[in-house]
Order: C-alpha cells, then sequence, then structure tokens
C-alpha cells in the first residue's frame, strides 16, 4: 500500500516537473513554471521521508537544514552575472553525490536490497559503474567549468599534442576496468574507476576556451541529470530516475541549441581548443584606427529623430544593471513617436536566456522583444541600432574571418541600419577576446560609458 502510494506520489511530481519546464521554456510562462518545479521537489522529499524503510530523521534533518542554510544564503547574495559558475558549482555536487551513493551502495548493498558484500547483483554493479563514472566525470568537469568561469582559472583552451589520443585511451580504459568491476566485483578497480574518471573530467574540460563555456556547462547539467537517473536505478527510486532524465535530456537539448546558435558543432565543442588564439592576439582595441565618440545628447537627438530604433542588449547591460533605465529610455521614445524594439541574441549575455530574464524583469512587453531570425533582416530597414553592452553577439567577424574564434557564430546585422551607437566603457573586445570592426564604421558613434549611467543621460536629453 505504502509502496503504491509512493510511486503515484512520486509520478505527480513527475508530471509536475514536466510542466516546469514547459513553463520555463517562455519568460510569460517562467515563473508558474518555477512554481510547478517547487510543488513537485516538495511532494518528491516527503513522500521520501514518509518511506516506512527511513530508520532516522536525524541525519535527514541535518542534511536538510545544512543546504536550505546555504542554498537560501547563495540565492539571495549571488549577483546575476555570476550565475553560469554557480550552476557549475552545484553541477560539481551533483556529481560528487553520485559518487559517494554508488559507493556507499557498494559497501552496504544490504541496506539498498541489492544484494549482500561480494554478491551484488549484476544490474545493479552496472548502475554503480555507470553513475559512478559519470558522477565523477560531472564533479571534475563542473570544478574546472567554475574556476574559468570565475577567473581562477585563464579561459583560453589548454591543448598539448596527442590529447584526444590520451582522452581516448583513458575513456577505453575506463570501460574496460567498468566491465571487469561488474564480473568481479573488486572494490580496487572501483576506486580506480573513479579516479580514472576524475582524471577525464578535467581532461575533457581544460582544453576548452572561453567562448564555449556555455554549451559546456549546459552539457555537464545533462552529465549530472544522467548521473542522478544513474543513482536513482541504485536507490530504486522512480522520482530520481525520473528527474534525472529529464535533467539529462533538457541539458542535451540545451546545448544543441547553443551549438546551433553558435553554428558549432557538438563534437567539435567536446574536442575543445577553441576561443583562445585571437583572446591572446588582441587586447583593448585597435589603436591604428580612429572612431567617433559621441555624448548621452548626441544621441538622445539622433534617437529622438528617427523612425525606429532597434535595442540589442548584451552582457554589459546585466553588468551594469541598466535594464530598468533601457526600458524608461524605450517608453520616452515611444511617445515621440518612434518604433522600438529589442533584439536578443542567442547567446548574448552569460546564460540561456539571461537578456529575456533581465528585460522581463523591468516588465519591457514581450511582444517587443524579438528573437535573431525574427528581426535580423529589418536592421537594414532601421534609423538606430542601439547596442548596449553587447559585443560578440554584433561582430562581423564571425561572418567575414575564417581565422575567427566565433567564426560561423550567427550575428545580428546591426551595421546594416543607418546609424550604430554603441554604449560600451572602452574599446576592449568583449567574452571571445576579438576586436569589432563595427566600432570603427562611418556610421557608428561610441558611447563611452557605463550602460547605466549613459542611458540616464539620454533620458534626460529625451
Ligand atoms: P560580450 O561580447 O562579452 O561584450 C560585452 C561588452 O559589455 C564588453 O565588450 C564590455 O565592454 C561591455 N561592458 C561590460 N560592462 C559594462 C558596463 N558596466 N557598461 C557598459 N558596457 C559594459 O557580450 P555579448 O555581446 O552579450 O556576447 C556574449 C558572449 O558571451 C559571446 O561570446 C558568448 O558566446 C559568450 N557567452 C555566452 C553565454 C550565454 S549562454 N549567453 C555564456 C557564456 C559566454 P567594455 O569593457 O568596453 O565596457
Amino acid at each position: 500500500m505504502a509502496a503504491n502510494l509512493s510511486a503515484v506520489a512520486y509520478l505527480i511530481s513527475g508530471v509536475l516537473f514536466i510542466m516546469a519546464l514547459r513553463g520555463l521554456s517562455s519568460p510569460e510562462t517562467a515563473r508558474r513554471g518555477n512554481y510547478f518545479g517547487i510543488a513537485g521537489m516538495v511532494i518528491a522529499i516527503v513522500t521520501t521521508i514518509l518511506n516506512p524503510h527511513v530508520l532516522g530523521f536525524d541525519l535527514i534533518i541535518l542534511g536538510l537544514g545544512i543546504g536550505a542554510v546555504i542554498g537560501t544564503v547563495i540565492a539571495l547574495r549571488i549577483q546575476m552575472t555570476a550565475m553560469p559558475q554557480l550552476v557549475a558549482a552545484f553541477h560539481s555536487l551533483v556529481g560528487l553525490a553520485a559518487v559517494l551513493v554508488a559507493s556507499a551502495a557498494l559497501y552496504a548493498p544490504e541496506s539498498y536490497g541489492i544484494g549482500i558484500a561480494g554478491q551484488i547483483k549484476m544490474a545493479s554493479l552496472v548502475e554503480m559503474s555507470l553513475g559512478a563514472a559519470v558522477g565523477a566525470i560531472t564533479f571534475s568537469g563542473s570544478i574546472v567549468a567554475f574556476a574559468k568561469l570565475q577567473g581562477l582559472v585563464k579561459g583560453d583552451p589548454l591543448v598539448f599534442p596527442g590529447q584526444h589520443w590520451l582522452n581516448l585511451l583513458i575513456g577505453i580504459v575506463i570501460v574496460a576496468i567498468g566491465v571487469v568491476f561488474v564480473l568481479n566485483e573488486t572494490i580496487p578497480l572501483f576506486w580506480l574507476l573513479v579516479a580514472l574518471s576524475f582524471l577525464i573530467g578535467f581532461l575533457i574540460i581544460l582544453p576548452i576556451g572561453g567562448a564555449d563555456m556555455p554549451v559546456v556547462v549546459s552539457m555537464l547539467n545533462s552529465y549530472s541529470g544522467w548521473a542522478a537517473a544513474g543513482i536513482g536505478f541504485t536507490l530504486e527510486n522512480t522520482a530520481l530516475i525520473i528527474t534525472g532524465a529529464l535533467v539529462g535530456s533538457s541539458g542535451a537539448i540545451l546545448s544543441y541549441i547553443m551549438c546551433r546558435a553558435m553554428n558549432r558543432s557538438f563534437i567539435s565543442v567536446i574536442l575543445g581548443g577553441f576561443g583562445g588564439e585571437a583572446a591572446a592576439a588582441v587586447s583593448g582595441g585597435r589603436s591604428d584606427k580612429s572612431v567617433r565618440a559621441g555624448s548621452a545628447d548626441d544621441a538622445a537627438f539622433i534617437m529622438k529623430n528617427a523612425g525606429s530604433v532597434i535595442i540589442v542588449p548584451g552582457y554589459g547591460l546585466a553588468v551594469a544593471q541598466a535594464q530598468h533605465v533601457v526600458r524608461e529610455m524605450a517608453d520616452k521614445l515611444k511617445e515621440e513617436g518612434v518604433t522600438v524594439r529589442f533584439a536578443v541574441h542567442p547567446v548574448a549575455g552569460r546564460m540561456p536566456g539571461h537578456m529575456n530574464v533581465l528585460l522581463a524583469e523591468a516588465n519591457v512587453p514581450y511582444d517587443e522583444v524579438f528573437e535573431l531570425d525574427e528581426i535580423n533582416s529589418d536592421f537594414s530597414t532601421t534609423d538606430v541600432a542601439f547596442v548596449i553592452g553587447a559585443n560578440d553577439v554584433t561582430n562581423p567577424a564571425a561572418k567575414t574571418d575564417p581565422q575567427s574564434p566565433i567564426y560561423g557564430m550567427p550575428i545580428l546585422d546591426v551595421e546594416n541600419s543607418i546609424t550604430v551607437l554603441f554604449v560600451k566603457r572602452s574599446l576592449s573586445p568583449g567574452y571571445a577576446g576579438v576586436d569589432n570592426e563595427v566600432f570603427y564604421r562611418d556610421n557608428t558613434m561610441m558611447l563611452f560609458g557605463d550602460a547605466k549611467e549613459m542611458v540616464e543621460g539620454v533620458i534626460r536629453a529625451l
């Protein structure tokens, strides 16, 4: 009876998780999606705690308490701009949990109902080794991703000759050890498997350059899901299997979508080595070319007299927290009879949907926000492209320079509009470290300064 009830409860939480993902697929429904997710998680936790096999609550309450305190403090303190590395750090914990659960099951199989020590069921040994290997790769890979995103390790790709062959060799050895472990249940082999998986996690992520990090974080997200599903099989917990599979598949889909947005093949991302060469070549913009710089007053004058303006937000908007003033500026321009729209590039900012979240927070109407495909052809018939804190996502080198690390990434064609206004603090390159030739074009006016202060100036002038 209790087993049936918990199966139904887990099923309900699984459905709620699916509804959460559905809700999170659009900014309009994202808040509702979050509520579904919270409800699903509460049901899953309560059902697990009420399981009659639970012998004591002390450790569970202690764990929940520690987790809740750490989670709440981090959630309240975290800067929006540090979100990608936080996600990477959390993934590492999921990976570590998978390794710990698998090892606990190996040492105390009776508690998991999977046999006795030395005679664990073969299926459980397979789940255990898969969960531990994927978990260990997720753990060490996420730590490298965290260190790179946090700036503790240089973002450049770290490549050495024969790297891929070494990875392949370690991969084959891991599989071979896994097979022997499943056949013989040799405990030292389990730990060798875990150690080599930790090592390959480092080796896979180290060569991946900064510009590919978003794909990596989402890929590790997917791995952490599969690792959780692996633990779910070991623990015979359907909620964990469903949730792990949902995280695993949605992370994989997101990685695929991001690869498409950056026009990179998934394999070439995983094989690494992208995004560092140009960063080394360019540091602070080209000094041999001149740019036209303007003021907030100039920008206000140009936009007030324009028929149409497209605002292109990027990472700098998030840094300056300029979303509210940008909306205010858009409202003022609309009062002047200017058509104002927002163009959002799929990898603008530092995480998927970053710009959509900020614009939604500032109550920019959804029907004024357009995706790259929807709006890109309109720049040629637009008076002003107002680029605020964006850089790489407007860089034509992605179309013209096969040597560029961003070559192949679709970009917003801002240079086709009559005037381009670029709000940023200097001529420094963006995330990928590549100089942007649009700065030096005749139809570009640079508005040097902090995004929020500059827009406040434009609003005053308007
Ligand atoms: P970036 O190319 O990184 O350019 C952002 C620009 O904002 C910088 O050039 C910087 O110039 C400026 N900036 C920084 N702080 C500012 C401030 N307070 N006020 C005004 N400007 C400021 O950003 P993007 O165009 O959004 O492109 C995103 C890049 O990040 C892509 O290369 C993408 O691949 C990568 N990436 C994306 C993600 C996801 S999933 N979205 C995750 C990780 C990485 P100054 O220093 O001169 O001010």
